[in-house]
């Protein structure tokens, strides 16, 4: 599984916490961004990372801003993607069985580092349950 992953200046920190953790888990990860704490805006980072999703170049995206909100909204207006923002675990295993969401949104200044490892863990591991569901999306 390859992840595209990015966030803004006010999920930065979070972001490079989870990038050490799932590399080494063994996860293939590439950081889109922003690189540093400097001011930026959330949309550009969400373009890129849906982007590389939506057409297929990764299989997931982690998105992460200030409260997740801002990053899911845009993230959601890229054809194919569905953003999901979780803040806890039932959610992240429920919008992988149901929805079958293909970003996960997070606000680093909402949960604390140990949620937001088990909430992304959950949320890589659970599967799309199919059926009724896939009728659902193809709906959207
Ligand atoms: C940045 O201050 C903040 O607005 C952003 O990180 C995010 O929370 C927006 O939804």
């Amino acid at each position: 599984m390859k992840i595209a992953i990015g966030s803004d200046h006010g999920g930065f920190l979070l972001k490079n916490a989870l990038i050490e953790e799932l590399k080494q888990k063994g996860y293939n990860i590439e950081d889109f961004g922003t690189y540093t704490e400097e001011s930026c805006d959330y949309p550009d980072i969400a373009k890129v990372v849906a982007k590389k999703v939506a057409k297929g170049e990764f299989t997931r995206g982690i998105l992460i801003c200030g409260t997740g909100i801002g990053m899911s909204i845009a993230a959601n207006k890229t054809p194919g993607i569905r953003a999901a923002l979780c803040h806890d675990v039932y959610s992240a295993q429920m919008t992988r069985r149901h929805n079958d969401s293909n970003i996960l949104c997070l606000g680093e200044r909402v949960i604390g580092p140990g949620l937001a490892s088990l909430i992304v863990e959950t949320w890589l591991t659970e599967e799309f349950e199919g059926g009724r569901h896939q009728i659902r999306i193809d709906k959207i």
